[in-house]
């Protein structure tokens, strides 16, 4: 069978994708939990449920029922919430309480709450005797339509020098299913809902037909979590784009990605950020600075540009920051183009085009940062 993505919208929302050596499904799945849908107990008998310790308290009394519902055995390790997850130190500590589990032909291993657990888990069982599969139920909306539905997995390194690189180490290994139940997006904080906001709006690249809806209601959608009923068409169209990027260039062989819109500064400036900040909201900052830029160059009208900063305003998604100075952006162009090992060369909105693939200068940055410093919506 040749590579491809397969949708299918009903009942719920189901992508199986091939690309290359690679085989994986996604699946959106309302009310599984509550409703006791076997989907996720049908992955095997005996699941070791590796968690994120923050969404395990607010979900694990409800997953507990569900499983132990469900006749399913089950035991979770916990680890450290969120970004404090991406670190090799977890993973070596995640591997040994893995090493004391029997691992039996029925057993699942699961990785519990957003893409930082994602990655970790998927970095860990890909290395886990050459490879191991493994199974992620994304409790967050952005593991939903990003983090968790690809194939690359990260954490982050810290250096000799004590710098801290943002996902540095990577491998390439989708789970071999993911399921969300947007129920349980209900419990996640405000900040790290419009963080998912952030790479939902992101899609709009590929797909600015997702603009309009997200003017009519997105900021409902948001205030419940990407939760509700009309949210999951939303996110689900979002993910839609979102994998049919990554299917398409599974390994990041192809340098020049759409979904690198709004990511060439964001890894520099969300370390250097304090108080730290959701990824989202870093890829938010860089999406308003890039598409300031395109209005300068004219690849977007002032009226288009002025639109979408207003959906972005509207969402109180985050559109400047004070690290927009000149030495972070050429900080920031330096980490861009070492990392990608190639140019510097970034996604921009383009009204004709769609998009077009351009190298921003440290000049242009600044001024689109300033303006953005100043920018206030037209009444
Ligand atoms: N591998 C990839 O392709 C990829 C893509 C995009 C983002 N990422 C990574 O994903 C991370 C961001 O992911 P995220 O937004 O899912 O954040 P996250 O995993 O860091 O979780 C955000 C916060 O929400 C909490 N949480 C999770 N589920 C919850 C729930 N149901 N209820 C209450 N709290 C809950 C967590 O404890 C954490 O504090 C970043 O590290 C980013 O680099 C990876």
């Amino acid at each position: 069978m040749p590579d491809g993505l397969t949708w299918e919208k009903e009942p719920h929302h189901n992508w199986w994708a091939r690309a290359g050596r690679h085989r994986w499904s996604v699946h959106f799945i309302p009310g599984m939990v509550t409703g006791r849908s076997p989907e996720l107990a049908g992955l095997g008998r005996h699941q070791v449920l590796i968690a994120d310790e923050y969404a395990w308290q607010k979900q694990g009394g409800s997953l507990a029922a569900y499983y132990d519902d469900l006749g399913v055995r089950w035991q979770v390790i916990t680890v450290p919430a969120g970004e404090k997850a991406k670190d090799l130190a977890v993973v070596r500590s995640v591997a040994a309480e893995l090493a004391d589990v029997e691992l039996g032909p029925d057993s699942v291993v699961v990785g519990v709450g957003g893409s930082a657990i994602g990655d970790v888990v998927r970095m860990l069982m890909a290395l886990w005797d050459g490879g191991r599969d493994c199974a992620l139920l994304a409790t967050t909306p952005l593991s939903a339509v990003d983090g968790d539905v690809g194939t690359k997995n990260f954490v982050d390194l810290l250096a000799a020098s004590g710098d801290r690189l943002k996902n540095k180490l990577r491998v390439h290994r989708p789970a071999l299913v993911t399921i969300a139940d947007p129920d349980l997006f209900r419990t996640v904080p405000d900040a790290h809902v419009r963080s998912a906001s952030c790479e939902i709006v992101k899609t709009m690249i590929d797909d600015p037909g997702i603009i309009a809806t997200l003017e009519a209601s997105g900021l409902e959608m948001q205030a419940a979590c990407w939760s509700d009923a009309p949210s999951l068409a939303v996110l689900a169209r979002a993910t839609d784009t979102m994998l049919r990027a990554i299917q398409s260039n599974p390994d990041d062989k192809i340098t020049l990605r759409t979904m690198n819109f709004g990511h060439f500064i964001g890894k520099t400036i969300e370390l250097m950020a304090v108080p730290p900040m959701p990824h989202g909201w870093s890829v938010g900052i860089c999406m308003a600075v890039t598409i300031k830029a395109a209005e300068a160059r004219g690849y977007v009208s002032g009226e288009y540009c002025e639109r979408l900063l207003r959906l972005m305003h509207k969402l109180d998604l985050p559109m400047w920051h004070p690290l927009l100075t000149r030495d972070v952006f050429v900080r920031a162009i330096k980490d861009t183009t070492r990392s990608r090992k190639g140019p510097d060369t970034v996604p921009v909105p383009d009204e004709k085009e769609r998009h077009r693939f351009v190298s921003l200068g440290v000049d242009e940055l600044v001024d689109a940062a300033k303006c953005l410093r100043d920018w206030q919506p037209v009444a």
